[in-house]
């Protein structure tokens, strides 16, 4: 792969800045009176709706389909904290049916909904559970009881769970009442506005019988409920949603939901028409619903523009990821500001959905899919967008974080600037995110794209900045320009895999108090995102990677994977993966060359290698210090 030179040119310095002297408004030195808050992680959800019949069948067969499995490894795959929850339509249609016992009470199977969950566990992952399904038609055999059946069905799923796995399995779940209500492809149950209230009321009465009687919202075991997650169209158009806010706003001690929920995107693909859509339909609530301001908000769809299914150039490449971290920016503005989203309490990315051909990376998703019908099994193969990439971006994001910069570039366009910290002045971490605007205006001087920032945290230090940029950090680009194949071959797939993480651009140590950074994009090629993490020599070292994994993708192919541990991995720099073919073999760096910040390495050597031995990996950090090994696995072809 070409890599042409970056000029970012980066100047360490101990330039002395006085106080009071002002700059061009071009520059941006900054000073120390910035203030940090609290950064709760509201961005770490994401979500998808399986292919297929709704029903048991259909819905077990694309959940635990090889791709789809493969695919939630890859999400799991990122640094720790970047994705905690997904997000799956029609989950519980796992749940089978079995019988009713002799007083009619329905009797379920749950072996398919715990494989599923098991999953998730071992991936550190946590399901957004939609209160939505109709397991042997039970509700819609049983119109009159529907009340009674869901509250017994919400509990058995809650009793279940804890019987089986104790308190712990539960502890990061979230519930969500039945998605988009009011659009006929959801409401398979007819609801009407009556029968949806109780059905809310319902599935709230089972949640909080599950083990532990609710006392009080502040009882430690209560389960939130979000709802209605509803578009909330016009009224006539969309009773469901609006009852349920017209319920609550008439006693809000009685409100089933805790935590509004509600779909708002972007209609031309921008992050600021999402905000700008929600702080509508916020204010619009408010005015008729004024007591709904006491209760957290969740965009539990919050998409630059509707259709996963509708490819998009912009979906496949920088300016997806782009967007996303400007969602991700802009709604962290915005709570900030103390308006209707001030009691924000997450966003959902509706983009996990497994792409189909011809539009492997034009889909609204994190990765591309691609369906290798050419071999005996076909299998799947997963390449990670720079959408994908900006999770993991954010993942290394402070514990607090400033306000939102904004650095002129022309009188038109900015770069947006985002600092965070973690620590204190014993130990400090700082995470720096520049994003760049996706287009400027022509008259762009060399002197514009220059920021600078003061990087002092400790006398004794290190950095590292990481780019996404255009046709670089761009899989997509490699395989356009190898004639888009349906079916990439070994060649390409490497190709396409060497630019798929994050651009390492440099790393260094830092050696002076008062050091700046100056960063000159000048030669950059819009839209681009920088991440800077500077660190004390004194912060936590990096930990042993724990949960090593290795499975098959096809024939000697094997995707390894494992996780971190938290709180340790903000100054890594990259991962080495080791392998060794037999016990007395030497071991090898199999990842020589590739940078590897996040926690996956695809293997595939060619022949007369076999993926067969033992694996083991460990982190190297901004000072270049190593990690201690994870423990070793061993690996054995059937
Ligand atoms: C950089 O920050 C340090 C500590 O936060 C401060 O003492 C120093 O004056 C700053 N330097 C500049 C050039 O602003
Ligand atoms: C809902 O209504 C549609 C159209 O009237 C009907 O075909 C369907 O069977 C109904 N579904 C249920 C669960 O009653
Ligand atoms: C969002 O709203 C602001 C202020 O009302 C407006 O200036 C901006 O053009 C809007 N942006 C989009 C994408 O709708
Ligand atoms: C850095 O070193 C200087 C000189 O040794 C010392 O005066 C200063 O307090 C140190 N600063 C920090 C933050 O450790
Ligand atoms: C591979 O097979 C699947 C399932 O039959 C099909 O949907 C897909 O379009 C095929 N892929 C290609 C590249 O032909
Ligand atoms: C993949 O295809 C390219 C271009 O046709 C070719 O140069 C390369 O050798 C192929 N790689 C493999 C592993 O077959
Ligand atoms: C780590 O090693 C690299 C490559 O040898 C070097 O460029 C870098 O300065 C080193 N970092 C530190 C903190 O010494």
């Amino acid at each position: 792969m070409e890599l042409w030179p970056l000029q970012l040119l980066l100047l360490l310095a101990s330039l002395r800045v006085h106080p009071g002297h002002t700059h061009d408004h071009a520059h941006a030195h900054y000073s120390e009176d910035v203030v940090y808050h609290q950064l709760p992680r509201f961005w770490t959800s994401v979500g998808f709706c399986p292919a297929g019949e709704i029903n048991h069948h259909g819905i077990s067969s694309a959940l635990t389909s090889p791709a789809l499995q493969l695919q939630l490894r890859q999400l799991a795959a990122l640094p720790v904290g970047a994705v905690t929850h997904v997000r799956i339509h029609w989950l519980l249609e796992l749940v089978q049916f079995l019988e009713y016992d002799q007083q009619g009470v329905p009797r379920y199977d749950f072996g398919q909904f715990d494989n599923f969950v098991d999953l998730l566990q071992q991936l550190q992952l946590a399901p957004v559970l939609e209160f939505m399904a109709n397991p042997g038609h039970v509700f819609s055999n049983n119109v009159e009881h529907n009340a009674l059946l869901w509250e017994h069905f919400v509990k058995s799923i809650i009793n279940h769970q804890l019987a089986r796995h104790g308190a712990a399995r539960l502890a990061n779940w979230r519930y969500e009442t039945w998605n988009e209500p009011d659009v006929h492809n959801y409401n398979r149950l007819n609801f009407t506005a009556d029968s949806y209230l109780e059905y809310v009321q319902a599935v709230r009465r089972g949640l909080s019988q599950g083990s532990v009687r609710r006392k009080s919202r502040r009882q430690q075991h209560y389960r939130e409920l979000r709802g209605p997650a509803g578009l909330f169209k016009a009224e006539q158009r969309h009773p469901l949603c609006w009852r349920l806010l017209e319920l609550c706003e008439a006693q809000i001690s009685k409100c089933p939901i805790d935590i509004l929920s509600y779909h708002r995107k972007g209609e031309d693909g921008s992050a600021a028409g999402i905000v700008n859509a929600s702080l509508l339909l916020l204010q619009r609530i408010y005015e008729d619903y004024p007591q709904l301001k006491q209760l957290p908000v969740s965009n539990s769809e919050a998409d630059p523009v509707a259709g996963w299914g509708t490819p998009r150039e912009f979906q496949s490449d920088v300016r997806y990821a782009a967007v996303l971290l400007s969602n991700v920016l802009l709604h962290w503005q915005a709570k900030l500001s103390g308006g209707a989203l001030a009691q924000l309490e997450s966003i959902s990315h509706d983009n996990a959905f497994l792409s189909y051909h011809p539009h492997e990376f034009t889909q609204r998703t994190l990765l591309a899919h691609f369906s290798m019908n050419n071999t005996q099994p076909p299998h799947a193969q997963f390449i990670q967008k720079p959408v994908f990439a900006a999770l993991g971006l954010l993942a290394k994001l402070g514990t607090r974080a400033a306000r939102l910069e904004q650095i002129n570039m022309d009188s038109k366009h900015s770069v947006q600037v985002l600092r965070s910290v973690s620590g204190n002045a014993g130990a400090q971490y700082m995470a720096t995110i520049f994003l760049s605007p996706e287009q400027a205006g022509p008259q762009l001087t060399e002197f514009h794209h220059k920021y600078t920032l003061n990087m002092s945290i400790a006398n004794e230090s290190a950095f590292i900045t990481e780019l996404l940029v255009p046709q670089q950090t761009d899989p997509a680009h490699v395989w356009q320009l190898a004639g888009s194949p349906p079916y990439p071959n070994a060649t390409l797939r490497e190709a396409m895999r060497r630019a798929q993480t994050p651009l390492l651009y440099k790393s260094g140590p830092i050696w002076q108090y008062n050091s700046e950074l100056v960063v000159n994009s000048a030669s950059l090629p819009l839209p681009w995102v920088m991440l800077l993490r500077v660190c004390a020599a004194s912060w936590p070292k990096l930990k042993r990677p724990q949960r090593l994994s290795i499975v098959a993708v096809t024939k000697r192919e094997v995707f390894i994977s494992w996780s971190e541990q938290p709180r340790s991995t903000q100054c890594l720099k990259s991962y080495e993966v080791w392998f060794k073919q037999h016990a007395n073999a030497n071991w090898q760096l199999i990842s020589q060359d590739w940078h590897l910040p996040y926690t996956s390495f695809q293997y595939a050597p060619t022949l007369p290698d076999s993926v067969n031995g033992f694996y083991k990996v460990r982190g190297v950090d901004v000072f270049n210090e190593t990690s201690a090994f994870s423990q070793i696995v061993e690996y054995l072809e059937l």
